[in-house]
């Protein structure tokens, strides 16, 4: 039988990254960040002086570009290795995100990642965290999942992630960029932002983290 896949999409801020890790460590499955990837491959561009409308450099760009997670060995958080350089700390500012968001619009950069993440699968599982992962990546996934939450809350979650790793951000100015990224996620012809048939919508506004891990665990198993 196929490796079996649990997929959880949704917009930024929805908890999609922080459920997603403690379900993987929960089942001892891998773990897929597909949204590292686009931050990966936007990252790369900027560095190689590519204009990210350039849509034949950056897709060759994600056609080359090496990225590898390397677990922290102080148990940590994940590394990701963009071409050797461990460009964690770049990688998770809204700059990043919305480099990411640009370049992800690109069919053939989309394209060009999916053998990638396909490659995640395997025993005994795996999660897979993202916006088009129940809806294009893994359409056979035993289990599907679509997190949300308003877009204030999204916005101040976010908010507290960034300065909680010491990065400056004004909370007025990422909703506001955040609002701007969900909706080119929302309205992109390929792969747009929405959740999968036959997905379990959470709306976590409100709710504590551990909440909604049961919620996907009494859907998981019942
Ligand atoms: O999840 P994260 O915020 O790291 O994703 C960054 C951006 O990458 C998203 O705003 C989206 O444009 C893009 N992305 C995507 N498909 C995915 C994951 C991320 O298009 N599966």
């Amino acid at each position: 039988a196929a490796v079996p896949v649990l997929t959880i999409d949704g917009p930024s801020g929805s908890g999609k990254g922080t459920i997603s890790r403690l379900v993987a460590e929960r089942l001892g499955w891998r773990l897929l960040d597909s949204g590292a990837l686009y931050r990966a491959v936007g990252y790369a561009a900027g560095e190689e002086g590519i204009d990210l409308s350039d849509a034949e450099a950056v897709t060759r760009c994600a056609q080359t570009v090496k990225i590898r997670f390397q677990a922290s060995p102080d148990g940590g958080e994940t590394r990701v290795l963009v071409n050797g350089h461990d460009a964690t700390d770049e990688l998770r500012t809204e700059t990043a995100g919305a480099a990411a968001s640009a370049i992800a619009v690109i069919p053939s950069v989309r394209q060009a990642l999916v053998d990638l993440q396909h490659g995640f699968r395997k025993a005994p599982g795996l999660v897979a965290d993202g916006r088009d992962m129940g809806t294009v990546i893994f359409p056979d996934a035993a289990h599907k999942f679509f997190l949300t939450a308003s877009a204030a809350e999204r916005a101040k979650r976010r908010y507290k992630q960034l300065k909680d790793k010491g990065l400056s951000v004004t909370l007025a100015i990422l909703q506001r960029e955040i609002e701007a990224r969900d909706e080119r996620d929302a309205s992109r012809p390929v792969a747009p932002l929405k959740p999968a048939e036959g997905a379990v919508v959470i709306d976590t506004t409100g709710m504590p983290i551990e909440m909604v891990v049961e919620k996907v665990f009494a859907v998981v198993r019942p």
